[in-house]
């Protein structure tokens, strides 16, 4: 099989990738691990900056989105037993995010690639990955029990954080950074009208919780946990009663409660692998970085990273020219720094620390009260919320 970009990996970076390349005249190839069922039904993000909105729509695959999500104009902070809304538009010149599952808008990805786009192969497991440092570049992979070899110019991982791309890239070239946090997020999804028109980002003695939605009728609910929890130690009434104490405020405002559907623990994490680029070899989204989702930025930086070298593909084949290839990583990168800024900011300044002395929880919690009296202070909260400029 041969191609001229191929992509290893079907979750919205690499099916982003694959329609800005067709839009673009730029053929490609993309190999997914997983079946089609289980890639549509992974519960992941939901929040959609200005900018991942923006490039959904200009790769006409905004329609969906456009009828079913929710624009949303702001975010509750809660702490304090008080609530302090900051809002998008006025202090961003405009801006908002969209709430709109990842999971629909891998569904609409797919749906389009499969329809327009060149070949999306599932259960085609990449297993090696051959000369992309000599300019032959081949991924051996393998679909319904045969190997194959896909030979082609260019090879992107977009495979997320277990995937094989990134060390393709001699451990001599690469460098990690990586930060663990002493807490995961246990998350539930429920069959309940949300309590809110607009999410809350609750920082309480107790712990972090966010109230986040699916849709009208669907909530989405996070609770700070420690490392190592195991969920069937929180029946759904434990999980419900310490949201109550969380999101605790005095006024007359009620949590609404409802049929549990859905249950996980995930650790949080900072990590970034540098560069981003190995000879024939590009690396984008989670395959390169992962941020905890306190600033909800994972999704949207998979989205800049493809639309990006989307950009450069398409340059390069339209004139021969090299330099926004050239430059792939180092433009990359200085977003993804931002957005590692912003997130360890997020988690640490919402997130109870078990090593916290009496004077770090005080620190945190003047932290909060200067984002939720100071515009200065949440503008830069919006503007990063809303999504740093592409490129
Ligand atoms: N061969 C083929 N496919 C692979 C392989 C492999 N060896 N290894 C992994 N994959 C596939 C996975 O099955 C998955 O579908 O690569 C895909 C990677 O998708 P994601 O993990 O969704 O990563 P990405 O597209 O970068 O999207 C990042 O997902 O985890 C969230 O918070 C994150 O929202 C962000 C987004
Ligand atoms: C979600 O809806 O899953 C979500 C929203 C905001 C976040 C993280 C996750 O910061």
């Amino acid at each position: 099989m041969r191609t001229t970009v191929g992509i290893i990996g079907a979750g919205p970076a690499g099916l982003m990738l694959a329609r800005l390349l067709h839009r673009a005249g730029v053929d490609s190839v993309v190999l997914e691990g997983r079946d089609r069922r289980y890639v549509e039904q992974r519960q992941r993000a939901g929040i959609l900056e200005q900018g991942t909105a923006d490039a959904l729509r200009a790769a006409g695959a905004g329609a969906r989105m456009d009828r079913e999500g929710i624009v949303h104009h702001g975010i509750e902070l809660r702490f304090d037993r008080r609530g302090h809304r900051i809002d998008f538009p006025g202090i961003t010149g405009g801006r908002s995010v969209m709430v709109y599952a990842q999971t629909e808008m891998v569904k609409d990805l797919i749906a389009l690639q499969l329809d327009e786009g060149g070949p999306l192969l599932f259960e085609a497991r990449a297993v090696a990955i051959e000369g992309v440092a000599d300019g032959n570049p081949a991924v051996r992979f393998v679909h319904a029990g045969r190997e194959q070899t896909l030979h082609c110019e260019i090879i992107v991982g977009c495979d997320g954080f277990h995937g094989i791309a990134r060390d393709a890239n001699p451990a001599a070239e690469r460098r990690s950074y990586e930060r663990q946090y002493p807490y995961s997020w246990l998350g539930v999804l429920a069959d309940v009208p949300p309590s809110c028109e607009e999410l809350i980002y609750a920082h309480s003695p107790r712990g972090f919780a966010l109230h986040s939605m699916r849709s009208h009728q669907v909530s989405r609910l996070y609770l700070q946990v420690p490392n190592g929890t195991d969920p069937a130690d929180w029946p759904d009434e434990r999980i419900w009663d310490e949201l109550d104490t969380r999101f605790a405020v005095d006024s007359d405002w009620r949590l609404e409660r409802g049929p549990v559907t859905a249950k996980s623990v995930t650790p949080m994490r900072s990590w970034v692998t540098e560069p981003m680029r190995y000879g024939s070899l590009f690396l984008a989204g989670d395959a390169a970085h992962i941020v905890p989702p306190t600033g909800a930025e994972g999704l949207n930086l998979a989205v800049a990273d493809v639309v990006v070298l989307a950009e450069a593909l398409a340059d390069r084949h339209a004139t021969g020219a090299q330099e926004r290839l050239d430059a792939y990583s180092r433009t990359c990168l200085r977003r993804v720094w931002q957005a590692q800024h912003f997130s360890s900011f997020m988690t640490t300044a919402l997130h109870t620390d078990p090593g916290d002395t009496p004077f770090d929880a005080r620190v945190r919690l003047a932290r909060l009260h200067r984002i939720a009296d100071s515009t200065a202070a949440s503008a830069e909260l919006a503007e990063n919320y809303t999504g740093l400029p592409i490129g």
